[in-house]
């Protein structure tokens, strides 16, 4: 689908305390192909894909989407965050809209239990905050998928309701960018 969103894209690459925030490049396309194929990254995310299939799906430099960036620590991806324009495909019985920003987050299972999502995706909600101010961004992710909710309440996502899709109770919350004071 088209990107309604006037965001400039991309960036100059975000630098962290830890991390840089940067826009694809072909070297990345092994790690994203890891992501995909890992069991673990999949387990609340429909199962993984056959890495045959990413090889011959995924073009050379995977992720040319506004608002997709890769997550490097050291010079080495090790992981994605998204903020991706809702797909009009996505399910019908909750409140979210295509076109809706919504946040997304994959981290290689090596990366977890650092702080790297909670640090890269607040940098990536800044940045957003900054180019679109005062637009929301939506979340959905299973309630079964216990840091995916963690790292959603840390955020400072809340809770707009939960509901059914693909055979699991999926939470869906929203975030409000600070608005300025006085
Ligand atoms: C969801 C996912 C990104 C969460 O990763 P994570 O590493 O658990 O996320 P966090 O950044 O919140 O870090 C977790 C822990 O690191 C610990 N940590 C260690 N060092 C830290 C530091 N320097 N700073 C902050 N936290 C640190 C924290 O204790 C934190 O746990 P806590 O919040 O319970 O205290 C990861 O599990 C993942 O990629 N899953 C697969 C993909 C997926 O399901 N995505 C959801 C799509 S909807």
């Amino acid at each position: 689908m088209a990107d309604p969103r006037p965001l400039a894209w991309p960036p100059a690459p975000i630098r962290t305390e830890r991390l840089v925030l940067r826009e694809s490049q072909a070297r990345d396309r092994a790690t994203v192909i890891e992501l995909s194929a890992s069991p673990e990254v999949n387990a609340y995310l429909g199962g993984p894909r056959p890495r045959a299939e990413l090889e011959r799906a995924l073009p050379e430099v995977p992720g040319q989407r506004r608002g997709w960036f890769v997550v490097e620590r050291d010079g080495a991806m090790i992981g994605t965050v998204q903020l991706k324009p809702h797909a009009p495909d996505g399910p019908a019985n909750c409140r979210l809209e295509a076109g809706d920003t919504e946040l997304g987050y994959l981290f290689l299972p090596q990366a977890w239990g650092h702080g790297y999502a909670t640090e890269a995706c607040t940098a990536a909600l800044d940045w957003f905050a900054d180019a679109l101010p005062g637009e929301p961004v939506v979340l959905y992710t299973q309630t079964a998928n216990a840091g995916s909710m963690r790292l959603a309440e840390k955020l400072g996502f809340t809770e707009v309701e939960r509901f059914e899709a693909w055979g699991a109770e999926q939470w869906f919350g929203v975030w409000s960018s600070p608005t300025p004071s006085g």
